[in-house]
């Protein structure tokens, strides 16, 4: 019996399901339904299989192939397909969509009726068309219908279609044929679809990567090297593993823009004119530096204008410079042996610190044009050459000679310029000093500690007196040093001497033609006698003094130490976690860590007694419920006040079971306060007490305003600086070395079970071990039965259920990538599978946007294979301690040891506006007053917002720079120079 061509065909609802979604990593062999005209299948018998083509709503051909011998036993009808090309492929997949009638809905066919088919292949190296022999086919798998249909729903027109994928390899012949054997069912064979699947061509980390055709063995990746995108260059060889269905994983290496070249959207375009990037990197093109240029596209450097230069050290960051101008306010000092040469450094030191000096000397005679150098008969003190210092001390001079300095400034560029030298000169004539001074030097009077001079003032001076010097010094240390004081008067009190001492005192003059030679030396002696009792007196007066002061010193000292300690003290015990930022000062009460230790509320036989025992009954009239503020497993989450006699109200979280519960729910629910009920640490959410003894049981702890750590990096995403951000880290690592120390092993870490109050300060929270994990919404079933956040999960407890602090510390790593990320998902929108696949295969999470090298370090660090190489919690706070305490080692470190010296210092908030590419709000800063780095570096994301940067990208991008601003400016501080 046969049902006739079209008894179950309903060609509109086909056209309909018909449709499909792009599929870019399968390579179609075969597709029925696009083929346009007949498909030439065989088919043997030849009343078996009945090809039928109808048209669809568009016009386009639907190839079916229909048999419904059901009445009629031993059927062995076959359906061949024409050759197939394998083409690139090794294993083929096969995609039937057909309809199958259920053998109950047709009458009085109960012996004879299928309600399978079997799928056949068969490879060769071509199309033969020789005589159809079913011997040469290999069986795929005897294909049943998900979905069979009846009569009713044939008259309610509703056509069960089913979709089934086999898949067919290795094949190693050129092609192969398809047959279909029907042993008596009632089967539509509505497409045929054919394909392999690829990986198909990406462009990853600035690399190419071509259709590749992934191993027929699924559990083995394909190796692919990528090709550098053009002006790109290789960092680490560029790797994509390519998985059996068609992914790309793990991706490894990279490439990055060649110099003069940065990238845009993931290739590497051109710097543009103005602009330059002179090493290759994930840098951006800056704007040339002050004084030089680029006048085409992808500069390496920019060109210096003319008249600058660039030394040879200088790197392409720095700014062009010129040699320096002349130095100013040359002086001669002048006396029988020293001529003494000072002068001023330049206005102008062209732009660089590398400044020096060079002293030439002239002997001229009466003709101008007569000199001679006369560098070699004098000596220069320390040199005449490469001075630092802005004088020199020339010896050796002759008595009677003109001499004429020249001293030229010079900085490194100075060689390179063919501009005249440019100096200062001098001349000194070594016998026309200023007028030596006639009669002697008096001794007005003297007393302990001075001595009172005068002299008689020179007559018929060829130019004025502008001052005079006296030099003196203790007779007995003439040679160790001596001191000078000056005056305009012809007298003096030199003071500050030492009571009963012998002074040398010698004194010159000095008009504009420079200082005469001294006057004879003339000793003087301070008094000593009746004055030497009073200095004593003064001396025991000192000791005295010193005696009593240091007494009193002594007593402050004591009570400020008894004191500032018992506020240590108070401060210790009486410091909330709610309001302790002072980590320092914010003990555990835990006096030694380590001897308390935790206790697994699961080993009491009787669970109530672990609550008593670490938890405190808490009368219900005490707790006032304000608003829900989440839902829980076991019931809803509030939010509301806990009054304590004889203690402020405070705000608390309270966790409820709903009705309706077991006994085994019950203390599921209490289990996680019986261990939140052992901790005492500022960053662990602190249980206040429950309720047991009435209905709902409850659960009450410190509440936390900024709720999870998760949704509130989310929300505030680029609103914290590096140096916040690694302080709520630091109180997470600070936690979780408690919980280690404590024995106790958290297995959920994860940035949604961390709270935050209103201070930043991050808590650990979510205890109870399995029942987090079957709470938690992130834990999946793994293929040994537990169930775990794979993501967030060290290896060895995803394979083997290995968990330990160790483990927890992997998943402190991805709670770091998680906070320096802002809430990103660790490995995005990969599956759990692709996760574990390129963990084993040695992928770790790269740094997040503007992460500081030494967090991806620390990160890299936790997320060790080997779980005893990993970092202890200890050692983690305090290496966080130590980057905190050394803010510049936040610093994101340039990529290539060349950019190390060169991190590019920016000169006007201008030139750092157009260097990230936002010059368009130079105005914004400037209207509101921003026109320093120094002002800049302060600016919160809400000052970003307020001079008008609308655009979230861009908010991001300036915030982000401006962090490392900060960064650089403290740095720079650090090194002692400001910017
Ligand atoms: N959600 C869950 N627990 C909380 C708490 N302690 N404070 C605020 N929100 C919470």
């Amino acid at each position: 019996m046969s049902f006739g061509n079209r008894f179950f065909f309903v060609s509109l609802f086909l056209g309909t399901a018909l449709t499909r979604f792009c599929n870019c990593n399968q390579v179609v062999l075969l597709d029925t339904t696009s083929v346009l005209g007949e498909l030439g299948w065989k088919t043997y018998p030849i009343n078996g299989w009945d090809a039928i083509t109808e048209m669809d709503e568009h016009n386009r051909p639907i190839h079916t192939f229909q048999v419904c011998n059901v009445m009629e036993p031993n059927q062995n009808n076959w359906l061949r397909s024409n050759w197939i090309s394998r083409q690139a492929a090794q294993k083929v997949y096969v995609e039937l969509r057909f309809t199958l009638r259920d053998c109950n809905s047709i009458p009085w066919v109960s012996g004879t009726c299928k309600e399978t088919f079997n799928l056949f292949y068969h490879e060769t190296d071509e199309a033969h068309g020789v005589k159809f022999r079913p011997a040469q086919y290999t069986k795929i798998d005897t294909i049943a219908a998900d979905e069979s249909f009846t009569q009713m729903d044939l008259g309610d027109r509703i056509l069960k279609l089913n979709t089934e994928v086999r898949e067919v390899g290795p094949i190693n012949r050129k092609g192969f044929y398809l047959a279909f054997q029907d042993i008596g069912a009632c089967i539509a064979l509505v497409s045929v679809r054919v394909y392999y699947k690829k990986c198909p061509f990406t462009l990853r980390n600035l690399a190419s990567f071509p259709d590749t055709v992934p191993r027929v063995d699924s559990s083995s990746l394909v190796e692919v090297r990528g090709a550098c995108v053009d002006h790109a260059e290789e960092r680490d060889t560029p790797k994509l593993f390519c998985g059996a269905d068609g992914d790309w994983l793990v991706p490894l290496g990279r490439c990055v823009c060649s110099v003069g070249y940065e990238e845009i959207d993931g290739s590497c375009v051109a710097c543009r004119p103005g602009f330059y990037k002179a090493y290759a990197g994930n840098i951006k093109c800056s704007k040339c530096p002050p004084h030089s240029f680029s006048y085409g596209e992808a500069s390496a450097i920019c060109r210096c204008e003319k008249g600058f230069f660039r030394a040879e050290k200088d790197p392409p960051t720095m700014a062009c410079t010129r040699p320096p101008s002349r130095p100013r306010n040359l002086m001669f000092n002048l006396n029988d042996t020293c001529l003494l040469l000072e002068w001023s450094p330049p206005s102008d030191t062209g732009g660089r610190r590398d400044l020096t000096y060079n002293v030439q000397c002239k002997r001229c005679g009466p003709e101008p044009d007569h000199c001679q150098l006369c560098e070699d008969e004098l000596r220069f003190l320390p040199g005449p050459l490469g001075l630092t210092n802005a004088t020199v001390t020339v010896v050796d001079f002759s008595a009677h000679a003109n001499y004429t300095f020249e001293i030229e400034s010079l900085n490194g560029v100075s060689d390179m310029s063919s501009f005249p030298r440019q100096v200062a000169i001098i001349t000194v004539s070594t016998d026309q000093g200023g007028p030596s001074l006639v009669g002697a030097l008096k001794k007005d009077w003297a007393s302990p500690n001075s001595i009172a001079l005068s002299w008689q003032q020179p007559e018929q001076t060829a130019l004025p007196i502008i001052d005079y010097e006296v030099k003196y010094y203790e007779k007995e240390h003439e040679l160790l040093s001596y001191s000078s004081t000056r005056t305009k008067a012809p007298s003096v009190i030199v003071s500050g001497l030492k009571p009963a001492t012998w002074y040398v005192f010698s004194v010159r003059t000095r008009t504009a033609a420079g200082y005469s030679s001294y006057s004879p030396k003339y000793e003087y002696e301070t008094t000593g006698d009746s004055s030497n009792m009073a200095s004593d007196q003064g001396q025991v007066l000192v000791i005295v003094t010193a005696a009593v002061g240091g007494f009193t010193l002594l007593v402050i000292l004591t009570l400020f130490l008894l004191i500032t300690g018992s506020k240590l003290h108070k401060k210790q015990t009486a410091c909330t976690p709610l309001h302790c930022i002072d980590y320092s000062l914010c003990l555990s009460t835990v006096p030694f860590p380590g001897i308390k230790t935790y206790v697994d509320p699961d080993t009491y036989e009787d669970p109530t007694q672990a609550v008593h025992e670490f938890t405190k009954e808490i009368d219900p009239s005490r707790i006032r419920i304000e608003r829900v503020i989440g839902a829980g497993e076991f019931g809803e989450v509030c939010s509301g006040r806990l009054r304590t006699p004889g203690k402020k109200e405070i705000a608390v979280a309270i966790k409820t079971l709903k009705g309706g519960y077991v006994e085994r729910q019950r203390w599921d629910f209490l289990r996680e306060a019986s261990i939140m009920g052992q901790f005492d640490h500022p960053n662990i959410i602190r249980l206040e007490g429950v309720v047991t003894k009435s209905r709902p049981v409850m659960i009450v702890v410190e509440y936390m305003e900024n709720g999870s750590l998760d949704s509130f990096l989310r929300q505030h995403d680029g609103h914290f600086t590096v140096i916040q951000l690694v302080g709520m880290l630091r109180g997470i690592a600070s936690g979780m070395k408690y919980l280690s120390d404590m024995g106790y092993v958290h297995r959920d870490l994860a940035a949604r079970n961390i709270l935050v109050n209103s201070n930043l300060v991050c808590k650990v929270s979510d205890f109870g071990l399995s029942r987090v994990l079957e709470d938690d919404p992130e834990a999946a079933y793994t293929t040994t039965g537990g169930k775990i956040p794979i993501r967030w999960t060290a290896p060895e407890a995803i394979s083997y259920r290995k968990f330990s602090s160790a483990s927890d510390a992997w998943s402190y790593g991805i709670v770091m990538w998680e906070v320096m990320s802002y809430g990103e998902r660790p490995y995005w929108e990969m599956s759990n599978q692709d996760v574990i696949l390129s963990i084993e295969e040695g992928y770790r999470l790269p740094a997040p946007m503007g992460c500081p090298v030494a967090l991806h370090q620390l990160m890299l660090h936790c997320w060790q294979k080997e779980r005893n190489h990993r970092p202890k919690f200890t050692d983690i706070v305090s290496f966080l301690d130590k980057l905190i305490r050394n803010p510049s080692s936040l610093l994101p470190l340039p990529e290539s040891p060349g950019e190390e010296m060169d991190y590019p210092m920016f000169i006007s908030v201008g030139d750092w506006l157009d260097s990230i590419k936002m010059s368009q709000y130079k105005s914004n800063f400037m209207a509101a007053g921003y026109n320093t780095l120094d002002s800049v570096a302060r600016m919160s994301i809400e000052d970003v917002r307020r001079i008008g940067v609308e655009l979230i990208g861009h908010q991001r991008r300036i915030i982000s720079s401006i962090q490392t601003l900060h960064l650089q400016l403290l740095h720079e501080h650090e090194k002692g120079f400001h910017v």
